[in-house]
Parts: C-alpha cells; structure tokens; sequence
C-alpha cells in the first residue's frame, strides 16, 4: 500500500464514521477545511433549492468519494482516478456514472491506466436522492459540465440493474 493509499484509506475511515446529516453548526471540522474551497468551486446559482441540492452534495462527496477522488477532484495519480475533466463524468449521459456509484468498478481502464484499487459499491448505502446529490456535485464542480440527474433516475438505474 502506498503513503498515499494508506493516507486515503485512513481519511476515508475517519469521514465515513461522521454520521449524517450533520447541521452545518455541528459539522466536524476536520477535514471541515476543505468545505469552504469545495462550495466555492461550484458554480454560481440563484438561491433557490438547486443551492441545497449542491450543500448536501458537497459533504456527502466528503464524506464518501472525497477520501480518494480529493477535494479538488483530481484524484491520486496513479491510485484513484480524477473525476475532473472524466469522460464518465462528463458525457451527457449518466448511465454510467450511476451504474459506477451503485455497483462500484474493478480492473477498469480510466485514460490509458489501470487501477488496481477497486471503486467501492455505494449503492447499498446510499439513497437515490443522496447518489444523484453527490453525482449532481461531481457534474458541475471543478469546471465539469454533465447533464444533470435527479433522485428518480437514479431510482430507475437501480430498478434496471436489480
Ligand atoms: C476507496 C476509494 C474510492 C471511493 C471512496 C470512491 N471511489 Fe470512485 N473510484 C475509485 C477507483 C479506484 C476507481 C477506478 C476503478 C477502476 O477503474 O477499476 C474509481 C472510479 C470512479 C469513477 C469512474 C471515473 C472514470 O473516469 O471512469 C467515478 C465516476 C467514480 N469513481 C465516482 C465516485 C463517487 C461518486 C464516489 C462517492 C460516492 C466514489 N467514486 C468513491 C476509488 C474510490
């Protein structure tokens, strides 16, 4: 295992032991720092409910992505894959980056690399309306620009894939 794996795998453990949802009051600040950089790299809304959607998908991206894909969204090269600029990510179409939440991903070829780490399936932990809050996140934070989903694809994804 590399520093950084261990560094990742550590955090991990540590973020998903926070229970949630926490008040923003009791949020715990570690790693709480990297809050206030995360909301700022979303872009710019009207306050209106789409706000809270991206709030919640902002912590819930801490604390069960963030420990290995990171705060800025690039991943560890070479360990885990950047959702930055991803093509999964990206691309109009969200089946896949539905399909990769609810059923995590191994031995996959992500831009020329191979990762060794599988991704965690999610789906058993999380909601439909939590899964389309973090995915909505990923797609408009860091200069991604994928469509959008709502809790009711996701509901459908699941239903397809059972
Ligand atoms: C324990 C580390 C870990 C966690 C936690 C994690 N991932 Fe991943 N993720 C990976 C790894 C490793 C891969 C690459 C797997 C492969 O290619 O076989 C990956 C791949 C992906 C991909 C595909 C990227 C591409 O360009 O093909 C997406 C999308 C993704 N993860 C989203 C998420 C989301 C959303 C969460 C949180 C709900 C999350 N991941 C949590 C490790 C993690």
């Amino acid at each position: 295992m590399s520093a950084s794996t261990r560094r990742a795998a550590g955090a991990l453990g540590v973020v998903t032991l926070l229970s949630l949802p926490v008040s923003a009051a009791d949020r715990p600040t570690a790693p709480g720092t990297a809050y206030p950089l995360l909301t700022s790299t979303s872009s710019p809304h009207n306050a209106t409910s789409t706000d809270n959607e991206v709030s919640r998908g902002t912590a819930l991206y801490w604390s069960y992505c963030g420990a290995c894909h990171q705060a800025n969204g690039e991943g560890v090269a070479g360990v885990f894959p950047p959702l930055k600029g991803s093509a999964v990510v990206n691309r109009a179409d969200a089946t896949k980056h539905i399909d990769i939440v609810l059923s995590g991903l191994q031995g996959a070829r992500v831009s020329g690399v191979t990762y060794t780490n599988p991704m965690p399936a999610l789906g058993a932990t999380l909601s439909d309306a939590d899964i389309a809050a973090i995915i909505d996140y990923e797609r408009r934070a860091w200069g991604n620009h994928g469509s959008l989903v709502g809790p009711a694809q996701v509901a459908s994804e699941r239903a397809r894939l059972k």
